[in-house]
This record gives structure tokens, C-alpha cells and sequence, in this order.
């Protein structure tokens, strides 16, 4: 027999980084205001957190959220089918099918959770699910947990998909899945062209993760396919609260019969405790307040353009964007730990991404904004980016993004064009 253990103490990687000082994770933040945090008693701007709208402390959210403590207590001690249902579950459940545009809407513990739980028993072995090369790690766990064929095509790319489903056998059941915002590089879905590959197969269901879409596009802050004005050609919404819902948790929307059947059968729902009152209480106080003060929207999308072209003036060797995720690429992943410690000592924390978030030798700070930064605070970080980027070779004369990942933004890979026939 041989001991599990054993690659446990044969792991080396975490403690060569801790040894050289640089390792970047798990920083125990002290005390947070939103956009800034104090972490080893020094304040800096937060430029790493998924806080879209800033409302984590908005005094009407925590108001709410102090409520529903007072009313129902700190944790709901069981699953929603049981004993930890409240109607703060049920009224937000309403408040987001509303939003996303869908008849009925499912809350989970988590994001994950409903990736896992809702993929997993909707979609069986005899299926196939096409899944894009950078979908969340939770949308990968869902299709691995439902012994379905996976097929992944290439990243934001129709036409690869449009060959793969061309393979598939006729009488399968089949899900379409993607991201509606890629996590890591903050891109968009191209949802209008993946649509109309879904149109020559009726029977193909297509899902979008907008874990990052919410709150961040379309008027409402309703999502992708809002934006795109295509949400009656979406199955399935899937949404987080752990981003710009300030809270955590996650739900999915869809057609009733179908939300009906996830209820009663996605495991990761019915078998885990349900969201704690205070955070069902936030969201609902986030989409009160979006829906009542919907200029935060306005003032995210002015952030965000302030920030990449300060990055542009700069010459930064940025991943064009148009949603709060504006990625530095670095590429080497040394350098990328040596740089966010060197961030961090000039007052801005933000986080690297390395594999298997990315591929290897492509690492990159990933960057986000909130609605709630202050132009103070964009100044400082672009000034504290401005006097490092040289030292670090992070200039676009001087480093060339893999062209991958400069065409994203465009959501168009037109490298597929020329290799269809
Ligand atoms: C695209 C995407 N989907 C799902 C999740 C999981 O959400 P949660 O944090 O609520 O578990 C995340 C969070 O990292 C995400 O980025």
C-alpha cells in the first residue's frame, strides 16, 4: 500500500515561494473601508477584491444585513429543504429572476455549489457539454461530476465550437456553457455569435456563468446576455453574490420546470446548509439599491475607463478591457510575485494569477475596480504603476502579450477564420 500523504510531504512549490519571502497568498487583511485595507498596519488601495459596485460597505447594506441578524439569528443551521429556508430566501429568489429576466430563480450556498450541484444533474453520461478552455474551475468540477462527455473548444471562439458540435452525434443531450466575463482576464462572451452556432441546434441549451457580469453590464446591471439584448436565447443564468453582491452565495435562473427540477435533485443544494440570513438580507440590499440608484452603474464604467487609459498613457502591457477586470501581463511568474510585493510596498495591494489559473509563463496581476475608488485613489495606483513598470520590464515596447490574449477583448479569434476549411 502506498501512504496519500506521501505528496503532501513532497510538496515543495508554497514553501520555496514562503522561503523566498514573495509568497503572495492568504495576506490577513486587519481592517477594510472597501477600496482601501490595512494589512501589517499599512493602509493601501484595494485593487484586488471582485467588489464591483463597492457595496460591502455601504451603510443601508450593512444596515440590512444587522436586521436580519437580529431577526433570524447569525447562520440558518440546516439545508433550505429542511429547516433553513427563511422568506428573505424566497423574496430574493423573486427579486433575481426578475432581474436576469428568467421565471424562476434557485439560491445556493455558494457559486460553486450551483456550477457544481446544477450542471452535475442536469446533465447525465449519455450528454455531451461544450465547454470554452477558460470556463471557472467550478463549471470544470460540474462537468467532471456529471460523467458527461466534455468537449472544450477553444477560448471565446465560435467557429472552433461550431466544428466540435458539428461531431456530435444526433440523438445526445447537449449543454452549451461559458462564462458571460472570463474570471482572469475580465473578457467578454461573444454571445451573439455563439447563438447563432446554437440556432442550427434546437436542442442545444445553453448556460452562462455571470458570476462576473452581474451587477457590472447591461442598464439594470442585469448581466451578458442583458447587454447583448439576447436573453430570451439563454437558458440558464447562473449568478454569484460573492462579487458584486457584496455578500456570498449563488443561484441559478431558468425556466421554471427546469429551476423545479434542480431543486429536488442537485445535491450541492440539498445537501449543504443554506446561505445565512445577513447575506440573503445584503444582496437583497444591493438589488434595492441598484435598482433605486442605478448611477453606480455609471460610476463603475467611468472607473474603468479612467483606469486603462491612465494604463494606455502609462504604455502599461495591459489586457485591453471593457468590465472592471483589467489584467497587467507579466509573464514570467517570479517576477510577477516580486512585483505585487513591490506594489504592496508603495501602498496598492493586488494579486497575481498564475497556473493553473492561467498557463504557465503567463502570469498576471489582475487587476479590478470599483464603483466606489476615487479618482485619488486611480491616480495613486496609475502613479505607483508609472515609477514601477520600467524595473519590470512591463511596458508594451518592451514585452509582447501572447497575441491570445490581446485579440480577447474582442471576443473574436480570428485565427479560426482562416483555419475552418
Ligand atoms: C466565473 C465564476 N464562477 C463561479 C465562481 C464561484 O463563485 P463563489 O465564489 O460564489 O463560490 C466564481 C468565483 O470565483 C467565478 O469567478
Amino acid at each position: 500500500m502506498t501512504d496519500i500523504f506521501q505528496k503532501c510531504f513532497e510538496y515543495e512549490e508554497a514553501k520555496f515561494v514562503k522561503a523566498s519571502g514573495l509568497y503572495p497568498f492568504f495576506k490577513p487583511i486587519d481592517t477594510s473601508s472597501g477600496s482601501t485595507v490595512t494589512y501589517e498596519g499599512r493602509k493601501v488601495v484595494m485593487i484586488g477584491s471582485n467588489n464591483y459596485l463597492g457595496l460591502t460597505h455601504d451603510p443601508f447594506v450593512k444596515k440590512r444585513a444587522k436586521e436580519a441578524i437580529e431577526r433570524f439569528g447569525t447562520g440558518c443551521t440546516g439545508s433550505r429543504f429542511l429547516n433553513g429556508n427563511t422568506v428573505l430566501h424566497d423574496l430574493l429568489e423573486k427579486k433575481l429572476a426578475k432581474l436576469v429576466g428568467k421565471e424562476e430563480a434557485l439560491v445556493f450556498a455558494t457559486g460553486f455549489l450551483t456550477n457544481l450541484g446544477s450542471i452535475a444533474c442536469l446533465v447525465g453520461a449519455e450528454d455531451t457539454i461544450f465547454s470554452d478552455a477558460e470556463n471557472h474551475a467550478s463549471i470544470i468540477e460540474g462537468c467532471r461530476l456529471s460523467k458527461a462527455i466534455v468537449v472544450t473548444y477553444r477560448h471565446n471562439d465560435p467557429f472552433d465550437l461550431q466544428k466540435k458540435l458539428s461531431d456530435l452525434p444526433k440523438n445526445t443531450g447537449s449543454l452549451l456553457v461559458t462564462d458571460g466575463v472570463f474570471s482572469m482576464t475580465g473578457d467578454i462572451v461573444n454571445l451573439p455569435q455563439l447563438i447563432s452556432v446554437k440556432k442550427i441546434y434546437p436542442k442545444l441549451r445553453l448556460m452562462i456563468d455571470d458570476a462576473h457580469g452581474l451587477g457590472v453590464l447591461g442598464k439594470r446591471g442585469e448581466g451578458t446576455a442583458g447587454h447583448f439584448g439576447l436573453t430570451e436565447e439563454v437558458d440558464l443564468i447562473m449568478g454569484t453574490f460573492s462579487k458584486s453582491f457584496a455578500s456570498i452565495g449563488g443561484f441559478l435562473a431558468g425556466p421554471s420546470d427546469v429551476i423545479d427540477y434542480v431543486r429536488h435533485k442537485a445535491r450541492s443544494f440539498m445537501f449543504s446548509a443554506a446561505m445565512p440570513p445577513a447575506s440573503a438580507a445584503t444582496v437583497l440590499a444591493c438589488l434595492e439599491l441598484l435598482e433605486k440608484k442605478p448611477e453606480r452603474l455609471g460610476r463603475l464604467r467611468e472607473n474603468v475607463t479612467y483606469i486603462t487609459r491612465g494604463f494606455e498613457s502609462i504604455g502599461l502591457s495591459f489586457i485591453p478591457s471593457e468590465t472592471p477586470i483589467v489584467s497587467v501581463f507579466v509573464g514570467d511568474e517570479g517576477q510577477a510575485f516580486h512585483l505585487v510585493k513591490d506594489l504592496f510596498e508603495n501602498g496598492v495591494f493586488a494579486t497575481p494569477v498564475v497556473y493553473p489559473a492561467v498557463p504557465f509563463g503567463q502570469a498576471i496581476i489582475r487587476t479590478s475596480y470599483m464603483a466606489t475608488h476615487t479618482k485619488k485613489e486611480l491616480d495613486f495606483v496609475l502613479g505607483v504603476f508609472k515609477k514601477l513598470s520600467p524595473k519590470y520590464g512591463i511596458l508594451k515596447n518592451t514585452l509582447e502579450i501572447p497575441e491570445e490574449m490581446t485579440h480577447r477583448s474582442q471576443g473574436y479569434n480570428f485565427k479560426a477564420l482562416g483555419k475552418r476549411h
